[in-house]
């Protein structure tokens, strides 16, 4: 078994696990990279992040020094640093692992993003339903503030004179509040509703003011990344086989369904699929077969049978047809999996989750569920299956007709599924019958 945590100070067995408080977290040397960080000038900091080619890990991929780049010249008011640690992505837990075992690993990083983009106020934004991660977290602030990371002495006890104050927001609990415009709505204290963009949020976010929205992941590699320099993270991870951004570094991968020993584990981009089931995660489940896989997170769509051996990377939404890496966290299903239910039970959880801004997902997800679960219980005919393809492939940024991607998430993974499974819904389905007006004695 493989090294399952290369940098992480995580134990793998799972009942030896448990939160590293701020005192361990420096004896393993932990805060060093914010000290090493705060002998620069904030812009190398920015450009070492940026030479990383750090990709956010949120779910969208998008380069971490580039966004921060986007922020306007410091104007002397407050400006923000939203993590984003909603993770309500059916299937991906990985985000999670770092609140309960190594909070202080993003709390580093938020301390360096702060520093490097001269942003002074720090708002965690953390999920709901995560009542027990709330107060881990919480705990490991106060011991930030005691030990004279945040607080208006400076940054580190005042070895840097740029001071930050950080405040744990708990959501109220719906999936859309992780859509980063969302989030700043519901830290704002209205409904959680994206906002169409531009402007965006680095130069008009939270109150309006310049804000940057980082993944807790994202923020947990700046501290790797400074304290051991960008070469030895482009020594992990892979350039593109399409011509397209690299993927360099190391990625939680949290894997799920039906496997041996579902998990997290640290690992380096362009791993196979297969490798991460039967290497890390203990094999498919009773020696089953491979049916399929949830790419990385719903929203992505599906992994077909033929594509056990996708590499991990951000390559993987243009090589097997899903919309992207999304999370790194597959959900496994074997040869026993009905996957019109599956369908089903996708759409179902984006009908829920519409926020009910755009006409075409909120009118589509319900008209999509109850096509779903027509077909599914035998009363469904191929003019329905073919309306679903036609109503979920409308809806999204993508096709231009929604403000936010949630629409784009539920139009790929219900595509995907019927794409790559499509002999299951037309088994299911009545024949396509075209009504015939009957003759009538003139
Ligand atoms: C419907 C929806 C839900 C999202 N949920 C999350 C989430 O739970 N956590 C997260 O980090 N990003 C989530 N995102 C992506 C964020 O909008 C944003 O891209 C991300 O927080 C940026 O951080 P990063 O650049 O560090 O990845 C979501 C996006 C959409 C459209
Ligand atoms: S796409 Fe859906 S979730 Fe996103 S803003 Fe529109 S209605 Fe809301």
């Amino acid at each position: 078994m493989p090294e399952r945590f290369l940098t992480r100070n995580i134990p793998a067995k799972r009942e030896d696990r448990q939160t590293v408080s701020y005192e361990t977290y420096v004896e393993r040397g932990g805060y060093a990279a914010l000290k090493k960080a705060l002998m620069m000038p904030p812009e190398e900091v920015v450009t070492i992040v940026k030479d990383a080619e750090l990709r956010g890990r949120g779910g969208a991929g998008f380069p971490c020094g580039v966004k921060w780049t986007f922020l306007p010249e410091p104007d002397g008011k407050t400006r923000y640093l939203c993590v984003n640690c909603d993770e309500a992505e059916p299937g991906t837990f990985k985000d999670r692992l770092l609140v309960d075992f190594d909070p202080h690993s993003v709390i580093e990083g938020m301390a360096i993003a702060s520093y490097a983009c001269r942003l002074d106020s720090v708002y965690f934004f953390i999920r709901g339903e995560w009542s027990e991660q709330a107060v881990i977290m919480q705990n490991a602030i106060d011991e930030a503030y005691a030990n004279g990371i945040f607080g208006s002495q400076g940054l580190m006890g005042g070895a840097s004179d740029f001071a930050v104050e950080c405040t744990l927001h708990r959501s109220a609990g719906a999936y859309i509040c992780g859509e980063e415009t969302a989030l700043l709505e519901a830290v704002e204290g209205k409904r959680g509703w994206p906002r169409i963009k531009p402007p965006f949020p680095a130069v008009k976010g939270l109150f309006g003011r310049p804000t940057i929205i980082n993944n807790v992941e994202t923020l947990a590699a700046i501290p790797l990344i400074i304290e051991h320099g960008v070469e030895w993270w482009k020594s992990f991870g892979c350039t593109s086989s399409i011509g397209g951004p690299a993927s360099f570094g190391l990625k939680l991968m949290g894997v799920s369904g039906h496997v041996n020993n579902p998990d997290v584990f640290e690992i380096e981009l362009g791993t196979t699929l297969r490798t991460l089931v039967e290497q890390y995660a203990g094999g498919m489940k009773d020696g089953r077969r491979f049916k399929g896989a949830i790419a990385g997170g719903v929203s992505m769509g599906i992994l077909g049978p033929d594509q056990f051996d996708a590499e991990m990377d951000f390559d993987i939404g243009k090589k097997y047809d899903v919309m992207g890496l999304g999370t790194a966290c597959p959900t496994i299903f074997d040869e026993g999996t009905d996957m019109v239910a599956v369908a089903r039970n996708v759409a179902r959880f984006f009908k829920n989750e519409s926020c009910g801004q755009c006409t075409p997902c909120r009118e589509g997800a319900d008209w999509i569920y109850k096509l779903l679960c027509r077909i599914e219980s035998g009363d469904g005919s191929m003019k329905d299956l073919d309306q679903v393809l036609e109503v979920a492939g409308s809806m999204g940024i993508i096709p231009g007709t929604t403000i936010c991607g949630l629409a784009d998430g539920n139009n790929w993974a219900v595509r995907t599924i019927i794409n790559k499974y499509r002999s299951e819904f037309e088994e299911r389905c009545k024949p396509y019958i075209v009504p015939v007006t009957p003759l009538t004695a003139s």
